[in-house]
């Protein structure tokens, strides 16, 4: 595959991101499989201008440019009220509506109440429903199967498991 592949857009401003390092593996066993990764992060965004419509910026331009060309799409975020993180949302409100159609999408989110995967598992589907994507099962991990420290993550083996298999499904979807 040449080109984008698949853009990764990281929705946490936390510089020891749970949720980065999840979707950091799975973005690793795409690589592993020959995918053009490209990555996105809402720190590489000035969300004031992204807030308040100035939409002509680099940040932003290179972002959509890269979504437009991709295959795939793979959103991560912590769990912020239940749902995806706002932030997320604000640069995810960039994409033209038609940019997502027929490629495959994946949620990833990280949580410190697993009863709150069922919320931001509906938050996904409902927006990649909007875009009309190939949804891929979203990815939660809850905080007590993740420790990181030092910039190091230990995930547990169910969690882990989990994550290869969203990884395999992607990467699946990908070759279809
Ligand atoms: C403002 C805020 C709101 C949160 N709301 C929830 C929530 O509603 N449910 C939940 O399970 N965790 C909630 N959390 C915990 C985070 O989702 C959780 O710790 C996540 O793993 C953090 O991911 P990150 O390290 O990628 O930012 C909240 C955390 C913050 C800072």
């Amino acid at each position: 595959m040449s080109g984008v592949g698949i853009v990764f857009l990281a929705g946490s401003p936390s510089s020891t991101s749970r949720s980065s390092y999840v979707a950091g593996i799975v973005e690793k066993h795409a690589a592993d499989a020959g995918i053009p990764i490209r990555s996105f992060t809402i720190r590489d965004f000035d969300l004031a201008d992204v807030f308040y419509g100035k939409a002509d910026t680099p940040a932003q331009a290179a972002f959509v440019r890269a979504v437009v060309e991709a295959s795939a799409i793979v959103l991560s975020t912590p769990v912020y009220k239940g749902t995806y993180a706002g932030g997320l949302k604000a640069i995810v409100d960039l994409i033209p509506p038609d940019a997502l159609a027929g490629k495959a999408a994946l949620g990833i989110a990280t949580a410190r109440l697993p009863a709150h995967g069922a919320g931001v598992d509906r938050g996904y589907r409902d927006l990649f429903a909007f875009f009309r994507s190939r949804v891929v099962d979203t990815l939660v991990v809850h905080d007590d199967e993740l420790k990181i420290t030092d910039g190091r993550g230990e995930i547990g083996d169910a969690a882990a498991e989990r994550v290869a298999k969203a990884g395999r499904a992607l990467v699946g979807v990908l070759g279809r």
